[in-house]
């Protein structure tokens, strides 16, 4: 029997979000019904809201969540009814091209359930990011799903579902930073500062924080930086080389998106570092540099998609150094807020008041 839930639906391009019926099948083969109790919001719903993705409005957004499985569909072995799991956005084929070279998260087939939930007169929703969780259950494919230690707190854990993976991923999977690793994360928001707690967790031996906030910058110290370098005042490049013997780091990951920050980035890096790109741009963004640098300083040049994550292997590794104590995942669940405050969440967001708002059910 379809469901008749609450979900949050942007209607059309740069429309206020508003809360709609929205109707969930049963899940078919593959699949599965999860019952939400926990969404963050993330700047790709608000993406999605203004049209900066594409035009398949209406949209059902949330994609950064935690749940219950309800009911799943014939053939599901992944998950059962009554599993605590945090849904990806990546469910991926395992036979593609990307997949078969041991780069899952760069699949091409990655597949979803999502688009079968309508509006209640018939209109099909596009889930954003091929989830769709600001709803109260939400039909997904089973390969969405990973369990995790039902201990943690779901606010908390739904965050693994994108900001937090992408920064603790870049870190700690594309970045591979190492024990003694100087690390420099240049932008502290959600993304950021879950970088430099991934560096920590992998045993760097400095974290350089860049920021233009310095109210970001003292959450970036709390959460494990050694050191922070506001650069409205203080060139970060010169920073990062005084810090380090007139070097450079180990290690840089640039989670703001812009040119100067991917500049500053290529040349915080030490001779042969690496260079960790989060931070996603936008179309028209163009940067030059000097060849002779490209080539002389050597070492390597990473982006990083959703931090290089393998859920069935991250998330509950992940859970389990939460549950330890070691990971403080409730440090970046700046409030909880119901499902019709996600407009006002957006607002906040924009202003650079929080670290995550996280929708509870
Ligand atoms: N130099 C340094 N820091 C900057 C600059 C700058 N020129 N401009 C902005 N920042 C800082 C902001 O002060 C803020 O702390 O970058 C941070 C951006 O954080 P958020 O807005 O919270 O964004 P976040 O969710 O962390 O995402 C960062 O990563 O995954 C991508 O799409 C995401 O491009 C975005 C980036
Ligand atoms: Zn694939
Ligand atoms: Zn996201």
């Amino acid at each position: 029997m379809p469901q008749r839930v609450r979900g949050v639906i942007a209607p059309g391009k740069g429309a206020p979000v508003r809360i709609e019926t929205v109707v969930v099948p049963d899940p078919g083969p593959g699949e599965a019904v999860v019952r939400v109790q926990a969404c963050g919001v993330c700047h790709t719903d608000l993406h999605y809201r203004e049209g900066g993705i594409n035009d398949d409005f209406p949209f059902l957004l949330g994609h950064e969540a935690a749940g219950i499985v309800e009911t799943v569909g014939a053939g599901v072995t992944e998950v059962a009814p009554g599993d605590f799991v945090i849904l990806n956005w990546r469910a991926v084929c395992g036979q593609c091209r990307a997949c078969r070279r041991g780069r899952p998260q760069y699949c091409f087939n990655t597949h979803n359930a999502g688009q079968k939930m309508t509006l209640e007169d018939g209109t099909e929703l596009s889930p954003a990011l091929g989830i769709g969780a600001f709803v109260e259950k939400t039909l997904v494919a089973a390969g969405q799903c990973t369990k995790v230690d039902p201990a943690a707190s779901p606010a908390a854990a739904g965050l693994l579902g994108c900001g937090v993976m992408a920064g603790l991923g870049a870190a700690m999977n594309t970045g591979n930073v190492s024990r003694g690793d100087t690390v420099a994360v240049i932008g502290c928001g959600g993304v950021g500062n879950a970088a430099v707690m991934g560096a920590r967790l992998a045993g760097a031996a400095r974290i350089i924080a860049v920021d233009i906030d310095d109210n970001k910058l003292a959450t970036a110290l709390r959460l494990g930086a050694t050191h922070s370098v506001n650069s409205r005042s203080t060139d970060p490049v010169e920073a990062v080389r005084e810090l380090t013997g007139g070097n450079g780091a180990d290690v840089v990951i640039e989670a703001v998106g812009r040119p100067e920050t991917y500049k500053q980035a290529f040349y915080a890096r030490d001779l042969a570092g690496t260079v960790v790109l989060v931070g996603v741009p936008t179309p028209e963004m163009t940067l030059e540099l000097p060849l002779l640098d490209v080539f002389g300083r050597g070492g390597s040049l990473k982006s990083s998609w959703y931090g290089d994550c393998l859920p069935s292997r991250d998330f509950p590794m992940l859970i389990d150094l939460y549950l330890q104590g070691r990971l403080d995942l409730d440090a970046f669940v700046s409030e909880t807020i119901p499902l019709d405050g996600v407009e006002e969440a957006f607002a906040r967001m924009q202003k650079g008041e929080v670290l995550r708002s996280v929708v509870v059910f």
